[in-house]
């Protein structure tokens, strides 16, 4: 691993981030102002600052549907390449009603320091459809991601750019696109994304490797607290892909999960819900809500219960000025991206919230869809064990990099983090030169 040093020259005048002037409180001027705080640690100037700041390569495409009834709508789809000097694009495709050029640079930014902070030979990228996928059909959607992949065909490729699932996508998006793009291409071409299916060269384990990422170093920073985790209570907002599985590893290593919710409302049982149960009603009704092991309680409640550890495993910026002082847990675990906002942060730090950042956090998923790449380009395939201790190795050591930073400097986690995916990108971009 690289060796982290921050240089002690003074700050020079931070440059305006470029592209646009996102919204205060916006996924984008949240990763914007979180740069511009690890820039002024690095000490770069403004015209590292800047590249640091732009995308390599946007594209916005419109993605025209044939609705099941014979009626055509359109869409509006991203993706952003926030940076490639460590190795190809990597990040996910989101669909969401949200979705804007913005909210994809914001995301593919993350993705970069990310990729930088567990060390994989990736840059950054994020896609995203502006589309409510609860609202079409199985045959729709998969028309949705045909015409999608097509339209972003020549940014995209397992030596360009690679994609995985992220909120609103799945497995089975993720075997659409991979077949769009070889089909075009004349042959199958697993690598050109991750998180997919095992039958078409998918990795044991993706599925449930962001949540066990998020166990692993939430296990990490208790332990450097002297807590156990099995002593510890959690609540998980969002019961998707990221926070059910968090939430079953969280309880099958001995923690007590006493509140979880989705968008539709949220649960509470203070002697422990029974997850595997709820996975069932999820499975049959589509919600946790109705779930009859545990009270109702509203996602604002969820995040000022009195727990031990609060994951965020929903959406960005559910921890603002107005949220963020109500939180009563000792360590928040971000499981989403950019759940808390700059106001957010500040407010959690005065009051001694440990916060555990999103970039370290949730980066198990890119790192086993790392391993399933490299498993996809030799053709040959790990065993679920394998990945398990390879998964657990890279994110507790770089949980132990990100703490060692932040002890030495007198820094946040988040900050630490950062500075460590920043200075490897910076790296990167320094060794290489600037062409021409
Ligand atoms: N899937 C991955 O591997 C991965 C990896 C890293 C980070 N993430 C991030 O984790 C977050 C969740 O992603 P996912 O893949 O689990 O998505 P998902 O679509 O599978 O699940 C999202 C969950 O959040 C809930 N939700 C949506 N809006 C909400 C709201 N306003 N309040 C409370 N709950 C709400 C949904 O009901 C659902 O339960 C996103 O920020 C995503 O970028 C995902």
């Amino acid at each position: 691993m690289t060796t982290t040093s921050i240089s002690d020259s003074p700050l020079p005048a931070a440059p305006a981030a470029a592209p646009g002037h996102p919204a205060a409180g916006s996924p984008l001027a949240t990763a914007h102002s979180q740069l511009a705080s690890a820039v002024e640690l690095l000490g770069y100037d403004a015209g590292q600052h800047q590249m640091l700041a732009t995308p390599r390569r946007e594209i916005h495409v419109a993605v025209p549907l044939r609705r099941d009834d014979g009626e055509t709508v359109l869409f509006h789809g991203f993706r952003v390449q926030h940076n490639i000097s460590r190795g190809p694009g990597k990040g996910g495709l989101r669909y969401h009603p949200s979705v804007d050029i913005d909210e994809v640079r914001a995301l593919a930014m993350w993705m970069t320091w990310k990729c930088g902070i567990v060390d994989l030979p990736y840059g950054g990228a994020k896609g995203g459809v502006a589309i409510d996928p609860r609202h079409y059909s199985q045959a729709e959607l998969e028309r949705v991601t045909r015409r999608y992949t097509s339209e972003i065909m020549p940014m995209i490729g397992p030596d360009t750019d690679v994609m995985a699932p992220d909120m609103g996508t799945d497995e089975q998006t993720m075997a659409w696109v991979m077949d769009t793009y070889s089909v075009n291409r004349g042959y199958t071409i697993p690598a050109v994304v991750t998180g997919k299916p095992l039958a078409v060269g998918g990795s044991r384990g993706r599925g449930t490797a962001t949540s066990a990422g998020i166990v692993h170093v939430t296990a990490a920073a208790l332990e450097e607290a002297g807590v156990p985790l099995t002593d510890v209570t959690v609540a998980v907002q969002g019961f998707g892909k990221v926070g059910s599985h968090a939430a079953a590893i969280f309880a099958q290593r001995g923690a007590k999960v006493v509140a979880v919710s989705d968008q539709y409302g949220g649960l509470r049982n203070d002697a422990g819900i029974d997850v595997n149960r709820l996975l069932e009603h999820v499975a049959h009704t589509g919600s946790v809500v109705g779930f009859d092991g545990a009270d109702a309680l509203s996602n604002d409640e969820l995040l000022g219960l009195e727990v031990d550890v609060l994951v965020p495993a929903a959406v960005e910026g559910v921890l603002d000025e107005r949220t963020a002082g109500q939180v009563r847990a000792r360590w928040v675990v971000e499981g989403a991206n950019g759940p808390t906002t700059t106001a957010g942060d500040e407010i959690l730090a005065r009051n001694g919230v440990v916060v555990v950042p999103d970039v370290l956090a949730n980066a198990g998923g890119v790192v086993v869809s790392y391993f399933e790449w490299v498993q996809a380009n030799q053709t040959y395939w790990w065993t679920e064990a394998e990945i398990a201790e390879k998964l657990e190795h890279r994110m507790t050591s770089a949980y132990a990099d990100v703490s060692a930073l932040a002890r030495r400097q007198g820094l946040s986690l988040r900050d630490a983090a950062l500075v460590i995916g920043i200075e490897r990108t910076a790296e990167a971009h320094r060794i290489r030169g600037l062409y021409p």
